[in-house]
């Protein structure tokens, strides 16, 4: 049953290629910023019909935007920024690789754990003082597309480590290195790494578990590790609550973001746990809202 990565090329050889409309963002958004025709980036989402209501739907959320309602593609891009827009639909594009088949993970349960972590993610880049909160919430949307990977890989494998862990409630890492013998780190950073991520992107997917081992750019690592705590914790998880609780030791995280953004030192990692109630709420109401029309 053990899946060891040393055969890294038949994995390799496994990974699913981007979809085309993902794959024509990916290329429009892969120039530099001043060359990004945001007309074209709508054009390119238009021709996938559920993507687009996708995209438009999260616009018009609280959570994007207060102003009124929006109902063009390009008004939606124009409003919202290219850089959020192009994260809204590569995180609604990469989730649906996911294949449906395999029941133990719903694709819908892993993306409102990413757009969870991403949103919680840049709310604390921008409390720390970190440079560039949407890369944050970026990181946060493509933390975990390696089980993406081993769903569509190893279903069998995948699934039963998923089952194991939600029966146990055990961490899924944990479990998936028994049943596979690797992680979803591990897949995910091979994934990042045909997809050309950035190497800050990659690093987030490879030690968001073990932020310690972070040398490129610890402080958003760090910042993906407590979101994802904090998403886990606050059943916004995998679909299920963990025993121990994901919170429970973040002191080594918050220490390393603390060392790294000087402005974490004047606040407290509990006082903004606390705070997130509100908007989890809102991210919970967002998602079950988007899921009926599937
Ligand atoms: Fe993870
Ligand atoms: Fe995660």
């Amino acid at each position: 049953m053990r899946q060891a990565l040393n055969g890294k090329d038949d994995l390799l050889a496994a990974i699913p290629s981007t979809p085309a409309v993902l794959q024509s963002l990916l290329n429009e958004i892969n120039q530099p910023p001043d060359n990004v025709n945001l007309i074209r980036v709508a054009e390119i989402i238009g021709r996938d019909e559920a993507l687009a209501a996708q995209c438009l739907r999260m616009a018009n959320s609280a959570l994007f935007t207060r102003g009124p309602a929006l109902d063009s593609l390009r008004g939606a891009v124009r409003t919202l920024g290219i850089s959020r827009i192009r994260d809204i639909a590569v995180s609604c594009g990469l989730l649906r690789l996911a294949p449906a088949s395999v029941k133990a993970l719903d694709p819908v349960v892993l993306w409102q754990h990413s757009l969870a972590c991403a949103i919680i993610a840049r709310k604390l880049a921008r409390s720390v003082g970190f440079g560039d909160p949407e890369k944050a919430y970026l990181a946060g949307l493509l933390h975990d597309i390696g089980y993406i990977l081993n769903l569509v890989v190893f279903p069998a494998q995948t699934k039963m480590a998923i089952e194991k862990a939600q029966r146990e409630g055990l961490f899924m890492g944990d479990v998936e290195y028994s049943e596979l013998g690797f992680t979803h780190c591990q897949s995910g950073e091979l994934l990042g790494r045909r997809w050309n991520l950035s190497e800050d992107l990659v690093e987030v997917i490879l030690c968001h578990h073990n932020v310690a081992a972070a040398v490129s750019n610890p402080a958003l690592v760090a910042i993906v590790s407590l979101a994802d705590r904090l998403s886990r914790a606050s059943n916004l998880g995998l679909g299920y609550l963990e025993t121990p609780n994901p919170l429970d030791a973040c002191e080594g995280d918050w220490s390393i973001l603390a060392q790294n953004c000087p402005l974490a030192k004047e606040m407290s990692w509990s006082e903004f746990v606390k705070d997130a109630d509100s908007y989890l709420e809102e991210i919970r109401n967002l998602v079950s809202a988007m899921c009926k029309d599937k």
